[in-house]
């Protein structure tokens, strides 16, 4: 288990086979960072291929071992209900949110060097997106799976700059700000970030995904959500302003929240209102649900079981570093210097108005 610098892995790698400390059965865990763009992440690939098979080389992203985003397959394909409307032609656009309370704490010499679009859209927040986004495999089987994730960051946009929000905390009574953390006063560091993509093929042109990560905000808080289009015609005659949104929360207290638009009871006339038809997986599930296996139980397991599913293939995150590197690059040439952000706000200003340019707005970030 590569828990390590990842300039080690190709050294532990070469090492490990020239004391023959491995066979064929030899599985190997790499965490990450898997590289830092796309170059190193290839040099990685090349090195640890020089020993060991795709099959035997296990690289994680923690995400994929959690319970719901495991259930994001379960609902896409697991329910006749939403598949049908799973596309441009029934959703408006689709929001994940991946909002954290905490600060860059005792890492900051690493986080400084990468920021918040390496260290969580490149990997965890790729992972909701093709997941969400991604065609159904024809089986739930490791490599099916992956092709299908592989298409979708292969369909990705290129993002244009004023499609990215760049933030980065102010300090606040209970916390430094980023750049006292990190000890640069000059640091322009990333840690938070919000975009627009675009995926360029049948079923989503058309349909923006916004992301949004970050540190130090208001409330620990991972939720997808589906926002589907206005109806086409009410036989009301009110003007609508009533949409279905499916959101699937990840973390804390996982569950997926359908909103219905209904009567509103009484007499006077058809009053509509939204209300949520509400599952959350404790209350459904009972205990279990309630204290989910931690990530890393299941993807251990899942490594001495041998099944690759929930491990990002090297093609997979080739291709994720080859749609962030130019996004990075840019940030780079023109000297981009994130805003600033409260700490305990729900991000920088900016990211309200990139989705009110749109006439969207981002949902509630609460705990
Ligand atoms: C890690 C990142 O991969 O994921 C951290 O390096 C981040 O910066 C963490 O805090 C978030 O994971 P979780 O499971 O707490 O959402």
């Amino acid at each position: 288990y590569f828990s390590v610098a990842p300039s080690l892995f190709g050294d532990l790698a070469s090492r490990l086979h020239k004391w023959e400390l491995t066979n064929d059965q030899t599985r190997i865990v790499v965490e990450k960072p898997f590289g830092r763009d796309l170059a190193s992440a290839k040099a990685l690939n090349a090195s640890l291929a020089e020993h060991f098979d795709e099959g035997q080389i296990y690289r994680i992203d923690h995400y994929l071992g959690k319970e719901t985003v495991q259930n994001l397959m379960a609902v896409r394909f697991g329910n006749m209900l939403f598949e049908p409307l799973w596309n441009s032609q029934y959703v408006d656009h689709i929001q994940i949110t991946v909002a954290e309370t905490v600060g860059v704490g005792g890492r900051g010499d690493y986080y400084d060097r990468s920021g918040a679009m390496r260290d969580m859209v490149q990997n965890h927040l790729m992972q909701l997106l093709c997941l969400i986004a991604m065609e159904p495999p024809s089986k739930f089987d490791p490599d099916a799976v992956r092709d299908e994730k592989l298409k979708v960051i292969r369909a990705l946009d290129p993002v244009a700059p004023h499609h990215v929000v760049r933030g980065q905390y102010d300090a606040s009574p209970d916390g430094p700000s980023y750049r006292e953390a990190v000890e640069d006063p000059r640091s322009r560091t990333e840690s938070y970030v919000a975009m627009k993509v675009g995926i360029s093929n049948w079923r989503w042109a058309g349909t923006p995904f916004y992301l949004r990560t970050g540190k130090r905000l208001v409330a620990r808080s991972s939720e997808i959500t589906v926002v589907f289009k206005e109806l086409n015609h009410s036989i009301f005659g009110e003007k609508q302003d009533h949409r279905n949104t499916l959101s699937i929360r990840l973390q804390p207290n996982e569950g997926i929240t359908l909103n219905v638009t209904i009567k509103e009871p009484g007499p006077g006339g058809m009053r509509l209102v939204d209300v949520p038809l509400d599952m959350t997986f404790a209350d459904a599930l009972g205990e279990e649900a309630e204290d989910p296996p931690d990530a890393y139980e299941r993807l251990i397991m899942d490594v001495i079981r041998g099944n690759q599913t929930l491990f990002m293939r090297g093609d997979e995150v080739e291709a994720a570093w080859a749609w962030t590197d130019p996004i990075i690059a840019g940030w780079e040439t023109r000297g981009d210097v994130p805003k600033p952000y409260d700490s305990g706000s729900a991000g920088p200003g900016d990211a309200v108005q990139m989705l009110a340019r749109d006439t969207r707005v981002w949902r509630e970030v609460k705990p």
